[in-house]
């Protein structure tokens, strides 16, 4: 093998089925869904870092003492995530005994459309995707598990507000069924520990790969997207208040009978868990549901078709479910009605 050889990787998207905000909560469960819009990735070796994604329109070249100063000063402010995950497994290939080289890294698919960010996940997947692209370089294969330590390593150590869910879905590439970690303690352990205690530690969480059975579900998955850019962290912030033991209970019984629906192709509950959730975040926090996303949902009225909102709300994307090829054709135009683009399909 060439010792420049350039590597490619990929990552998904994701998007909430249920439990979004009740997962902020350790313990409480979530229904996390692999959009297959992707992340690319080049890697190879080279005399200095550059490192390129095309969500900004310039590359940054670092020299290789950069990542040894451990001084957040030196990362630009636009590449500070990719840089924290460089630093985070140039730790990371210390342990295993391997000497840290300068590399090129190029990444594609920034998850944008017309400069509007779809919502899908692409700062989890820019995560995620460095890390496997590193990883690859060096030969190295890691369980999923380890990608979801390593990568949440990356994003707890920078103080991120959110559940790892989204870490979680893109880690695993797959419709996972994710119950969530105690966060506060693991970023205590990362500001006392060192990386190799913190990834051998049990976190506590689940994570399992949920599958439909497309022989017993005639089901069309669909995503409309709002095209109005809504940012997680700041909704967290409006949202948490309001985050009650009753939100929690109730979301919770909807996940797990969600998963268990998803199981057996039951079809009736599958729709139940989609339609109660929805309401709950309805009934939740008023900016959750956007007017966009309202409409959304009533799009699905009087159709075999089940729809909520998914992640964060306040824009962003909607999901919806549908069991008749006829229905899907009305809601899909009844989006484009109100402005609303659908996204991504995948049958079920
Ligand atoms: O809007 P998204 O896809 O980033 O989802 C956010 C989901 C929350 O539960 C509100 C936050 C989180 O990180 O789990
Ligand atoms: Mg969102």
């Amino acid at each position: 093998m060439s010792k420049n050889k350039i590597i490619t990787n990929q990552t998904c998207g994701k998007l909430y089925i249920a439990g979004e905000y009740s997962i902020l909560t350790a313990g409480q469960s979530a229904i996390i869904k692999n959009i297959n819009i992707f992340m690319t990735s080049k890697i190879n070796f080279a005399d200095k870092y550059t490192i390129f994604s095309d969500m900004f329109d310039y590359a940054i070249t670092l020299e290789k003492t950069a990542f040894d100063k451990k001084t957040s000063q030196i990362f630009d402010k636009n590449y500070s995530l990719i840089c924290e995950a460089i630093s985070v497994m140039n730790e990371y290939l210390k342990l295993q005994n391997l000497e840290i080289k300068p590399f090129n890294l190029e990444i594609n698919g920034k998850m944008e459309i017309d400069d509007i960010k779809l919502g899908i996940g692409s700062s989890g997947s820019v995560v995620v995707l460095t890390i496997k692209s590193i990883l690859s370089l060096y030969n190295l294969e890691i369980s999923k598990e380890i990608l979801f330590k390593l990568s949440s390593y990356v994003l707890l150590k920078r103080g991120d507000n959110g559940s790892m869910g989204d870490i979680a879905c893109i880690s695993y590439g797959n419709l996972i069924f994710y119950k969530s970690f105690d966060r506060k303690k693991i970023c205590e352990l990362i500001k006392n520990e060192t990386l190799e205690s913190v990834l051998k530690i049990n976190w506590n969480y689940e994570i399992s790969e949920l599958h439909f059975n497309k022989n017993n579900l005639n089901c069309n998955f669909l995503v409309g997207w709002t095209k109005e850019p809504a940012i997680s962290s700041n909704l967290i912030n409006i949202v948490k208040s309001s985050i009650d033991e009753n939100f929690l209970k109730n979301v919770e019984h909807i996940v797990q009978d969600l998963r268990i629906a998803i199981k057996n192709s039951d079809k009736p509950m599958i729709k139940k868990c989609i339609n109660e959730n929805g309401k709950l975040l309805k009934n939740l926090n008023e900016s959750i549901y956007s007017q966009k996303l309202r409409k959304l949902v009533n799009s699905a009225k009087k159709l075999d078709i089940c729809a909520k909102s998914s992640g964060a709300g306040g824009g962003d994307c909607g999901i919806a479910l549908s069991f008749d090829g006829n229905d899907t054709k009305i809601i899909i135009d009844r989006w484009e009605q109100y402005g609303i683009e659908l996204l991504y399909v995948e049958k079920f």
